[in-house]
């Protein structure tokens, strides 16, 4: 049912205010039969890209072990492990085994905090944007994980794999950052918002930027252990160091 208004509501966040010039305006979605206020679903939109990025930062945690202890070809095939669905028990298998779960989890879960973010037109409004760069950014990151086994390893590949990675979990922060900031904004005419100077801005973005190379130039450089053969036999891309 739509509900016709010309009023802004006035807990709605500073940053929808003033966007809407529509005069339509929908009922707002309910959780367990209670309505929700913008400032709640920013709330929850918070809690959930919190938790999605604690799982993540569980799965880049594995995905470093996976490279250190070289178990990055325990799997030879994706999406299977060994054409299997639940693996051997043998270690280097169980540790990429483990990655892919995770991520799977991950998925599920950052999928969870779109859908349920998307659907709420004040969070669509203000970080659509960023939750559409997310589902890119994962789509992306799947894929690469699928192409550092069937590239066997390739230091490009598993370098963007890193590179991605980081940027997905960047993307969730500011998603949880922004949402945050939202749910706890008091409402303000736009003509009373202070005027931002940049102040440290820019060095904090540039430091940002800096700490962001060195740790793919890390990724890419940094010898890793391989294991001289997957386990089907099949030989690893190459043994010793990257490039
Ligand atoms: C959201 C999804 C994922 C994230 C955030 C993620 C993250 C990471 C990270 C941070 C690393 C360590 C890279 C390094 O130290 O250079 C890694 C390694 C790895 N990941 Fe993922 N990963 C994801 C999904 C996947 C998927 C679906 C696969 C499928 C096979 C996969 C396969 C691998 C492999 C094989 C390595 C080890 C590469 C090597 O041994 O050099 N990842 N991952």
């Amino acid at each position: 049912m739509l509900a016709f208004s010309a009023v802004q509501p006035q807990n709605t966040p500073r940053s929808v205010r003033g966007r809407s010039a529509a005069l339509v305006s929908f009922p707002r979605p309910a959780l367990g039969g209670r309505r929700l206020t913008p400032q709640q679903s920013f709330a929850i939109t918070s809690r959930l890209a919190l938790a999605t990025m604690g799982l993540m930062f569980a799965l880049i945690v594995v995905g470093s072990i996976v490279r250190t202890t070289g178990s990055g070809l325990a799997c030879p095939d994706w999406p299977l492990c060994e054409g299997r669905l639940i693996p051997r028990f043998e270690s280097h298998v169980l540790i990429e085994w483990t990655h892919r779960l995770l991520a799977l989890l991950v998925s599920l879960l950052l999928f969870a905090t779109v859908f349920w973010s998307a659907v709420r037109r004040e969070v669509r409004s203000r970080i659509g944007g960023l939750l559409g760069l997310a589902v890119l950014l994962l789509f992306a990151q799947v894929m690469l994980g699928a192409l550092t086994v069937w590239k066997l390893l390739s230091p490009a590949v598993v370098s963007s794999h890193l590179a991605v990675g980081l940027l997905l979990f960047a993307t969730l922060l500011t998603i949880a950052f922004i949402a945050a900031a939202e749910s706890e904004s008091e409402p303000e005419p736009v003509e009373a918002r202070p005027t931002r100077t940049p102040g440290l801005l820019p060095l904090f973005a540039l430091g940002t930027i800096l700490i962001y190379a060195q740790a793919v130039l890390g990724g890419w450089s940094a010898p890793a252990r391989r294991r001289s053969r997957a386990p089907t036999g099949r030989p690893a891309a190459a043994s010793g160091s990257r490039p």
